[in-house]
């Protein structure tokens, strides 16, 4: 078989980092764009791990149409029973079930031996296949396990009736060579092996995750697991754009084998990613970096002019990149606009459409020339804010004094349906002043986690975006607000997040 099938687990280990965490809407609407990208399948969550989690895999199921949606789940009947449970409405539905088999866990953390390892094994596989005809069965922690061992735990699988069996470098140890015998010695031993497809599943804690995925391919997996941006515990997991460009582009080297995803969706994913969870894109990132198709140099500009192939590997279009800059202005007019951010990816409705403008026009005015990014920032401050209904509070004015010999004060008038609501607050600080003031307008305390100020674009005139992350005791909410005001960017982050939390209390 020439494809390799395309694991995507941005949403359950990519999500488990530090700082990726994302809400049920966000989920589904990466989810939306992974299919849009061609994953063969999803990771959508790990059901059982709390009410929310089975939520958010349930509504992914539902909405994914074209992957195949799967829920992790220890091998265990309760576990197993939330993910059939969740991913019950998905057109492809797909239950993960792991456990580990290295003796280091066996021992230490699971505290069976290794007959009780294989009889879970058959126990949850056969369990699983019961609710699903499609089940894998991941050996954690498979890199540092006895490889005799690895074998007989995944005989079992295969067995019990896993239709893929995965191979993790859990904790990102094994190198190319030895990860590609592992995977070598699993198609050679493993009884049924040439019924079920083999998976790789790499950490990158030194940084050989890529390597050791693509090694495992070249060995005979046919199912990478991946993220975008190889986000993921620790130091991440294989990134996703990375192994299918690197079978792409090298297709000498790989055998031929492809991927169905659509290449030039890969930025726009990596940056729906970003956008979603506040954490931006290292310039330097292979595939998607801002900086991995720039050309500094005078010889590097040279060449790729005469001949892009010089010192370009592939073309920034294959990958989405965009390389020019928008030329719409203050007389552009919506339709414009509708078209230009349909090409980036945004199919907002009317109602988001028409504040979209109402900024676009108002930022024109104080802007001279408004980018792409300035774009997508305007409108990912519509999508994120997902105006509901009146409910939600707005901007009308604000008023903020500061200076180095005085406390700062905020002055802010919002308005919330038909009702108008003004206030004024002290700070430390002119962000400390309006932040008190809008709290003291919605009447709801909340705690300032994070704040953030970036200029989207690099002029003098630069759109400043703001993310605001704030929590209360129900959660966490995030906000991102666009001015070329530092002030009016952060007061309008914040309210996108204030109207999340008012309405997760409803
Ligand atoms: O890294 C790992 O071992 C995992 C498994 C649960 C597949 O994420
Ligand atoms: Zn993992």
């Amino acid at each position: 078989m020439n494809a390799i099938q395309i694991f995507d687990t941005t949403l359950r280990d990519g999500e488990q980092a530090p700082g990726y965490a994302m809400n049920i809407d966000e989920k589904v609407r990466m989810a939306l764009q992974l299919e849009s990208l061609g994953v063969d399948v999803m990771e959508a969550g790990f059901a059982v791990a709390s009410p929310g989690d089975f939520a958010s895999v349930k509504a992914i199921a539902d909405a994914v149409k074209s992957s195949a949606v799967c829920s992790l789940s220890r091998a265990l009947e309760k576990d197993i029973d939330a993910s059939a449970a969740a991913i019950k409405g998905a057109a492809r539905p797909r239950i993960h079930t792991f456990l580990a088999t290295s003796d280091l866990h066996l021992k230490y953390k699971l505290r069976i031996s290794r007959a009780d390892c294989i009889k879970r094994i058959k126990h949850a596989v056969a369990y699983a296949r019961n609710l699903c005809g499609d089940v894998e069965f991941s050996a954690e922690d498979a890199s540092r396990t006895d490889i005799d061992f690895l074998c007989k735990a995944l005989d079992a699988a295969v067995a019990a009736g896993a239709t893929v069996v995965n191979i993790p470098d859990t904790v990102g140890y094994s190198t190319p060579d030895e990860f590609a015998a592992i995977v070598s010695a699993v198609m050679n031993r493993v009884r049924g092996i040439e019924n079920v497809t083999v998976s790789t599943h790499c950490h990158d804690d030194l940084g050989l995750a890529v390597a050791n995925s693509l090694a495992g391919v070249r060995a005979g997996a046919r199912q990478v697991e991946c993220t975008i941006c190889g986000i993921g515990e620790r130091a991440g997991n294989a990134a996703m754009e990375e192994i299918v460009m690197g079978l792409r582009t090298r297709r000498d080297a790989y055998g031929g084998l492809s991927t169905r995803i659509k290449t030039e969706e890969i930025a726009r994913t990596a940056h729906l990613l970003s956008t979603i969870t506040g954490v931006r894109i290292a310039p330097g990132k292979a595939i998607v970096g801002a900086n991995a198709f720039a050309h500094e140099s005078g010889i590097h500009q040279h060449g790729v002019l005469s001949k892009a192939e010089t010192y370009e590997i592939m073309t920034p279009e294959s990958v989405g990149m965009r390389q020019t800059e928008l030329v719409l202005g203050k007389h552009s007019g919506q339709h414009a606009l509708e078209t230009r951010l349909r090409d980036l990816g945004y199919d907002l409705d009317e109602t988001n459409m028409a504040e979209v403008f109402a900024a676009f026009k108002a930022l024109a005015d104080r802007k001279k020339k408004i980018t792409d990014r300035d774009l997508a920032a305007l409108a990912e401050s519509r999508v994120a804010a997902k105006p509901s209904d009146a409910k939600e509070w707005k901007l009308e004015s604000f008023v903020v004094n500061s200076g180095n010999h005085m406390s700062a004060t905020a002055q802010i008038a919002l308005v919330r349906g038909k009702r108008r609501v003004q206030d004024a607050a002290i700070g430390t600080g002119p962000i400390y002043a309006a932040f008190r003031t809008v709290e003291k307008i919605i009447r709801h305390r909340f705690k300032l986690e994070d704040y953030r100020i970036e200029a989207v674009t690099e002029r003098r005139d630069a759109l400043g975006e703001v993310l605001v992350k704030i929590s209360d005791s129900r959660g966490t909410y995030r906000g991102r607000g666009v001015s070329t005001d530092v002030i009016e960017g952060s007061i309008l982050a914040l309210l996108v997040a204030v109207n999340r939390m008012l309405e997760a209390g409803k």
